[in-house]
């Protein structure tokens, strides 16, 4: 199996369809984000969906455990692959999200979100560094009985040996031959090779911009399918 999800982060919808039909040879799946399901709800889901590959939706779910469960029974009808959970929420969301999800979802925690530094977590009242609280929050996850979480390239060799038989959804990859600020993505500062990821754990390797933002998008992910 093509262990690639590509980000469709595009605004539009016409676009986003077009690109996935394109390059639907090379990829696995298909990431679908908080702003398209905010702007294209379900309909959008399923337009993309027509394309024929799994979708995974992106959403990042945070609320008492019995509106998150609701939000999983809510999307169940889009049947997506992969949706992701804030670990955050406790253990009790996680399980409930658990339990709401079809039996063929994949439910992922999101740990620490890689916008936030140790100071930003200690102004929430967290003393302990990002990386610590990862490691916390992972072991929750797994706790809660989810599937595994979303981590950098950089964690997902520690967080395997912890967690021999998780779900590892890795982002912040970068072909080799891409320099840290060419193809869209200069904003992603620590990243790996998908090969390098896929050789260090990772059960799922989220590309946007180094496909979706390439000249040639077919070339771009027929050559990152070629390195795996
Ligand atoms: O375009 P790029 O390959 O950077 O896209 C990566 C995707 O993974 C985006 O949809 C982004 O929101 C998501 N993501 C990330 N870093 C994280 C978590 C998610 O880049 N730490």
């Amino acid at each position: 199996m093509n262990p690639i999800y590509l980000a469709l982060d595009l605004p539009r919808l016409d676009a986003a369809v077009a690109l996935a039909q394109k390059v639907k040879g090379h990829v696995g799946g298909l990431k679908l984000g908080l702003e398209f399901f905010c702007a294209h709800g379900h309909h959008g889901v399923h337009e993309v969906a027509k394309v024929g590959l799994p979708i995974f939706l992106d959403l990042k779910l945070h609320d008492i455990p019995n509106t998150v469960a609701g939000a999983m029974q809510s999307i169940h009808v889009l049947e997506p692959a992969i949706v992701t959970i804030h670990a955050a929420g406790g253990r009790a969301m996680m399980e409930d999200a658990k339990a709401a999800a079809g039996e063929n979802c994949k439910v992922v925690a999101v740990t620490v979100l890689t916008s936030l530094d140790g100071s930003d977590l200690s102004a929430t009242g967290i003393g302990s560094s990002a990386h610590d609280q990862v490691l916390r929050l992972t072991d929750l996850a797994a706790e809660a009985g989810l599937d595994g979480i979303v981590c950098s390239g950089h964690e997902v060799a520690q967080v395997h040996k912890r967690w021999k038989n998780g779900y590892f959804v890795v982002p912040g990859l970068r072909p080799a031959e891409a320099s840290p600020n060419g193809i869209g993505g200069g904003d992603q500062k620590r990243t790996m090779t998908p090969r390098a990821a896929r050789d260090a754990g990772a059960s799922v390797l989220v590309i946007g911009r180094p496909i979706s933002r390439a000249e040639d998008p077919v070339a771009a992910a027929r050559a990152i399918e070629g390195t795996l």
